[in-house]
């Protein structure tokens, strides 16, 4: 091991960023469609811990959504921890520890205690990037900490998908180490070089079909990005079946993709394949036949510790009890969605009705089968809809209504806090909803005209003057406006469309 980051990629912070998938509520909502019961109430006061948390910001935002829960996110990354505590201090987080302590000192903490007292783990980025010394002490806390019926998320690298980007890896990794100077410079330099090989179309690169795309998009993300997801001296792909075989290490079962629309086979696999995979007996060999045949390359998985079973009326009665809500206008929901597996068709006498009762407001399943428009469809329908459109982001699982008020009094005060950090550069992107117990990503101009608009100034105005302060100015077709005039009329454009379209959206989410 060397020094404290144990072959972590160190001296880079990772991206600030929220993910939605970690949201108790999306987590439940994909346990519940496999007929597990969820490990606690959504409105209760369950334990949830994010190991290996970056900045905080995912742990932060459901802290704020779920006040009578109490949430540990651990990081042993000093400067991503201290970033979180300032956070939380500001919004006022009564109810989230952000711990500065590698996987090893959070592990001796709750051996001291003996309690099993978490009813949900995240681990988000971390199974593929960490060393096997560092998974087993993983595994041992989730044997001792997490609750019965408690429920992991883990995500990873899978194989085979990843096998094609293995060489790219290794060229990054390589190259990085070969140059001195600034990391940032060096990836940058070290992701010129990979686009510059693959240009040759020679040997690997003639074969690997995927990679020109995944470098294009490299040239997108920054370095800090780049680094915590290539430049690890631990970096591990995983077979389904192995991942399972680790954790069964903690008693914890496969209970099922965290990915809605990950769940229903046919939309990547053909009656033959599927017909394949039934012949399998054991669970963890045929969901890595699935991975084999649809050749992924990144897994987002359930497990459960002794979960039970739900019988299938009880499943369907707390499916008809989930409520719902649009994410975006109903207008922006497509006719063909574009989604990793390929174009699918969002037929409009169904997906139509059903986004206007989203943007309506939070219906329940059983709600939405009850209107005429839909209920000639048949509820499993409408759930897989729902399924598709939560998968895709489009639409979300919502929390009971009942707690709002309190929930909404906590996320206040919190999105008060991220808003103001918008006044300079120290944006964080996303807001909690006290509805969706989840986050929703703002740009910073339309956090600039939220902020204006609870200060009773001008939108645009207000807008323009903190982004000139910044040294920013907007684009219009890829051209930089240069005056302020002409990102003045922009912003009083945007705030335009901002108004009709973002509004009535984040008024629904509780946001506004
Ligand atoms: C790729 S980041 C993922 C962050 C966060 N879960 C997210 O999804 O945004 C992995 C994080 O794990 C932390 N980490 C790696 N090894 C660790 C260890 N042994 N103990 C504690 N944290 C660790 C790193 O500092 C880094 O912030």
């Amino acid at each position: 091991m060397t020094g404290w980051t144990e072959g972590y990629v160190g001296g880079i912070d990772y991206i600030r960023a929220f993910y939605r998938e970690l949201s108790p509520s999306l987590l439940s909502f994909a346990l519940l469609l496999r007929g597990w019961r969820p490990p606690a109430e959504l409105d209760g006061a369950f334990a949830y811990a994010e190991l290996g948390c970056g900045h905080g910001v995912s742990s932060a935002v459901l802290a704020a959504a779920h006040p009578t829960a109490r949430f540990e996110a651990v990081d042993f990354n000093p400067a991503h921890i201290a970033g979180a505590q300032r956070l939380a201090a500001e919004a006022g987080l009564d109810n989230a520890a952000f711990l500065e302590e590698s996987f090893a000192d959070y592990a001796a903490t709750g051996a001291t205690t003996g309690a099993k007292d978490l009813d949900m783990v995240a681990l988000h980025g971390v199974w593929s990037w960490v060393s096997a010394e560092n998974r087993a002490i993983l595994v041992d806390l989730l044997r001792r900490r997490l609750k019965p019926g408690g429920l992991v998320f883990v995500s990873y690298n899978a194989l085979p998908g990843t096998l094609a980007y293995m060489p790219l890896r290794r060229i990054l990794v390589e190259h990085t180490a070969d140059r001195s100077g600034d990391l940032p410079e060096r990836i940058e330099q070290a992701v010129g070089f990979a686009g510059r090989l693959a240009a040759l179309n020679a040997g690997w690169f003639r074969q690997a079909d995927e990679v020109p795309a995944r470098l294009e998009s490299l040239a997108r993300k920054s370095p800090n990005y780049i680094a915590h997801e290539y430049l690890n001296s631990d970096w591990t792909a995983f077979y389904h079946a192995d991942v399972a075989r680790e954790l069964a290490g903690a008693k914890l079962d496969f209970a099922g993709p965290s990915v809605p629309m990950e769940q229903i086979d046919e939309l990547a696999l053909d009656p033959n394949a599927i017909a394949l995979i039934q012949e399998v007996r054991d669970p963890a060999y045929r969901e890595t036949l699935r991975d084999v045949l649809t050749n992924r390359a990144f897994r987002r998985d359930l497990f459960v510790k002794g979960a039970e079973r739900l019988t299938p009326a009880e499943r369907r009665e707390r499916l008809r009890a989930t409520r719902f809500t649009l994410l975006v206008p109903a207008e922006d929901v497509p006719e063909v969605a574009i989604t990793p597996v390929g174009r699918i068709p969002f037929p409009p006498d169904l997906y139509g009705p059903l986004a206007e009762a989203l943007a309506g407001g939070v219906p329940s399943l059983e709600e939405l089968t009850a209107l005429p428009a839909l209920a000639r469809h048949g509820e499993d329908a409408v759930l897989r809809a729902l399924m598709m459109l939560t998968s895709l982001a489009l639409a979300s699982p919502a929390l009971p209504e009942s707690g709002l008020a309190e929930r909404k009094n906590h996320t206040d005060r919190f999105n008060a806090a991220v808003l103001d950090r918008n006044r300079t550069d120290d944006a964080l992107g996303t807001l909690a909803s006290p509805v969706i117990g989840s986050g929703v990503a703002v740009s910073r101009v339309e956090a600039l005209f939220l902020l204006a608009q609870r200060r009773n100034l001008d939108p645009a105005a207000f807008a323009w003057e903190r982004l000139s302060a910044d040294g920013l100015a907007l684009s219009r077709d890829g051209v930089r406006l240069a005056t302020a005039e002409e990102n003045l009329a922009e912003l009083r454009g945007r705030f335009g469309s901002f108004t009709r379209r973002r509004i009535p959206v984040l008024e629904r989410l509780g946001i506004v």
